[in-house]
């Protein structure tokens, strides 16, 4: 039966959990993607940072050639080889010493809260809580709701697993007075990604890490969004001068095959067998997945080149924002930006952004985040900031227009 009505279908079969924007992806490369009437988008949005090397990286796609016709799934009741070989890469090259490998961000998230936990029952006489913070997101699961700091996504759950305690972002003195005898350690991200790419002050960091170090409690990064690149060095914590206990992976690890990870300084290594497990977590296809990719990534200094492109679009959106005075802010690091608005037009822009072949996501109603491919040339960042020029001149003319229907 020929099936070109997929949208209808999707309406049809799918618990209506995702907002989708009305286009079927059938096929990508590099930064670009086709839809199923075969036309062309530049992709920003790089699967949620996901697709650190691009839609269909040669080097990833040969390297998982060779791996499917050779072994994909054992169980870690085995030892296998890719497994092994990027722990060595991800410890070699971070501050950590061991690893545990899962299947996608909130896992990662949920074994390091389990980590942390188990710490607080061994060393700080049976703490438990986890201090996380507001407009943060640390995933789906009914535990990472409770620690994700977002009344609109906890709301529909309520009650949520208790021992997580939600306080400001970016602010020391809240994280201080959050802090009791039942605390085990305090949970954020570097950057703030879906609560809107919020950058912290350079100070912030550091205070979390020196408070975390003087009460004993453990300091967990979620690097999740940040990490492997993102935001101009391997990982984000690089650039704050600090050194998390235990760190969390996904999303650009595997350049799209999903794979996660938390990784812990030897103190915080508390497990014992039997105590966490996976039955797909670090199989030997995402561990060669992920392999390749870090590889690349250090290899071709992705981070550097990172730095630097994400310098370039970020000041040309901010000629964009001398440009057009209904640009608030730009905001982000590498390349992880936000572009917000002062009204909430984040979906209008995304709408026209689409129909002239740019795919951007829309992260708050009244902001943008770009989050594309880390290979991304500044050519590339030229056509996506002519598209959104004339999407905001557009939008410019719309709202001078509506400003001259009401003043007559
Ligand atoms: C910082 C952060 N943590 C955790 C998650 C959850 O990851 P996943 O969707 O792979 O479970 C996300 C996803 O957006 C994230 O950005």
């Amino acid at each position: 039966m020929p099936q070109n009505n997929w949208q209808e279908l999707e309406q049809k079969l799918f618990l209506k959990t995702f907002n989708r924007t009305p286009v079927t992806l059938v096929r990508g490369q590099g930064v670009w993607v086709w839809d199923d009437q075969g036309r062309q988008y530049l992709d920003l949005v790089g699967g949620w940072a996901v697709n650190s090397l691009g839609h269909c990286p040669p080097a990833i796609v040969e390297a998982l050639e060779k791996q499917a016709k050779t072994l994909i799934q054992t169980s870690n009741q085995f030892y296998t080889i890719p497994q092994i070989e990027l722990a060595q890469l991800l410890i070699q090259n971070s501050c950590l010493d061991r690893v545990f490998f899962c299947n996608s961000g909130a896992e990662a998230n949920e074994g390091a809260v389990k980590l942390a936990r188990r710490y607080g029952k061994l060393h700080l006489n049976g703490a438990y809580e986890i201090i996380t913070t507001h407009s943060s997101f640390h995933g789906r699961t009914l535990a990472m709701t409770s620690a994700t700091g977002q009344g609109k996504l906890q709301e529909p759950y309520m009650p949520l697993p208790s021992g997580f305690v939600n306080v400001d972002y970016n602010n020391i003195k809240a994280l201080r007075r959050a802090t009791t005898a039942r605390t085990c350690g305090v949970m954020l991200e570097p950057i703030q990604g879906e609560g809107g790419v919020n950058v912290p002050n350079d100070s912030y960091l550091k205070e979390v890490e020196g408070w975390c170090h003087k009460e004993e409690i453990l300091f967990i990064l979620d690097e999740i969004q940040t990490g492997i690149g993102r935001t101009g060095t391997l990982f984000a914590y690089e650039q704050y001068g600090v050194e998390p206990d235990i760190m969390t992976l996904a999303k650009g690890l595997g350049s799209g095959v999903p794979i996660g990870a938390f990784l812990a300084k030897e103190h915080a290594s508390v497990f014992v067998p039997g105590e966490h497990g996976s039955t797909f977590g670090g199989n030997p296809l995402a561990c060669t997945a992920a392999c390749a990719t870090v590889k690349y990534i250090i290899a071709n200094d992705i981070p550097g080149k990172v730095k630097q492109v994400g310098k370039y679009f970020i000041a040309k959106l901010e000629s964009l924002k001398q440009q057009f005075n209904f640009i608030n802010q730009v905001r982000g690091r590498g390349l992880l930006i936000a572009l917000e608005f002062n009204d909430e037009i984040a979906k209008e822009i995304a709408t026209t952004c689409l129909s002239k072949g740019l795919l951007v996501n829309i992260v708050k109603p009244n902001a943008l985040r770009f989050m594309p491919p880390l290979i991304i040339t500044e050519k590339e960042v030229d056509e996506a900031v002519d598209i959104l020029e004339s999407v905001l001149s557009q939008q410019k003319s719309k709202e001078e227009e509506l400003r001259w229907i009401k003043q007559c």
